[in-house]
């Protein structure tokens, strides 16, 4: 199976490169999955309902969330109805949402996607590991689904790695987002889970994390308050990881960095573009 994931998206830069590029992405990679993190989509805090459906429109099969799912409050309603929007499964019981979904592709194959967040720097939210167990014990691979796309949403690389050994052979894909710099360490793991600390963001890589530049600057320059922080709206780049599963293990036999545009040296999967 070809899957592909990409990081936050932040604001309208990322929203649009998602936009305008995914469709002909899809088509010539023959995508069977695409998984975006949509945690900034909106002004560079949460999403919300239009632009949910605009990046599932676009060519998503699901969309996943993190520390700042529920930055626009419509999202406490409309994740309700929305199966393909996810937040991180380790919330506390009673969240609203899912932190799971099962995916039907095409071509009649199931594929189980999951966020689960960190809790190393960040709002210490339930073990991610237990939610794991019990999100894999409901849907394994290869009995329920035919690939499996963990999104650890998580600021220590350390935290990241050990859940993908974790899962090392278990899953298809453990990709971390939230950094929104995408690191280089993509490969296979010993037990054929593809792995990747993180998918960077897709948004403009002319600023401080997808955030304009001048006022980021200034906060650290001058720790006074300032105004909002808001998206750079320079273009967007998209950033991610492109995995090819076997078919008969749901595990990974191929891994390339996907980017995109401009700021960014370009990576494509070139066992796709023969
Ligand atoms: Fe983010
Ligand atoms: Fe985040």
């Amino acid at each position: 199976m070809r899957l592909l994931f990409l990081g936050d998206i932040v604001g309208r830069p990322g929203r649009t490169a998602v936009i305008e590029r995914l469709p002909e992405l899809r088509e010539r990679w023959q995508l069977d999955c695409v998984v975006i993190n949509g945690e900034n989509a909106a002004g560079g805090f949460g999403i919300t309902e239009v632009i949910c459906e605009e990046v599932l429109g676009a060519g998503a099969d699901a969309i996943t969330l993190g520390n700042h799912s529920f930055d626009q409050r419509e999202a406490l309603v409309f994740i309700e109805r929305q199966r393909r929007l996810l937040r991180p499964a380790n919330y506390p019981p009673g969240t609203p949402g899912r932190g799971a979904t099962l995916i039907d592709t095409r071509s009649g194959q199931r594929v189980l996607v999951i966020s689960v967040m960190g809790r190393l720097f960040m709002d210490p939210l339930d073990d991610p590991f237990a939610a794991l167990d019990r999100e894999l014990e409901a849907c394994p691979l290869g009995r329920v689904a035919d690939a499996v796309i963990v999104d650890v949403h998580a600021e220590a690389t350390s935290e990241k790695e050990a859940i993908g050994h974790y899962l090392d052979g278990r899953v298809s894909l453990v990709v971390g987002t939230h950094t929104h710099v995408p690191t280089a360490d993509h490969r296979i793991l010993a037990g054929g889970t593809a792995y990747l600390s993180d998918a960077g963001m897709c948004g403009d890589y002319d600023s401080v994390l997808g955030m304009q530049k001048e006022e980021s600057m200034r906060r650290f320059l001058q720790k006074t308050p300032g105004p909002r922080m808001e998206p750079a709206l320079g273009a967007g780049t998209l950033s991610g990881i492109a995995v090819e599963t076997d078919d008969a293990t749901g595990l990974a036999r191929h891994v390339a960095a996907v980017r995109l545009g401009p700021w960014l040296a370009e990576s494509v999967p070139t066992f796709w573009e023969r």
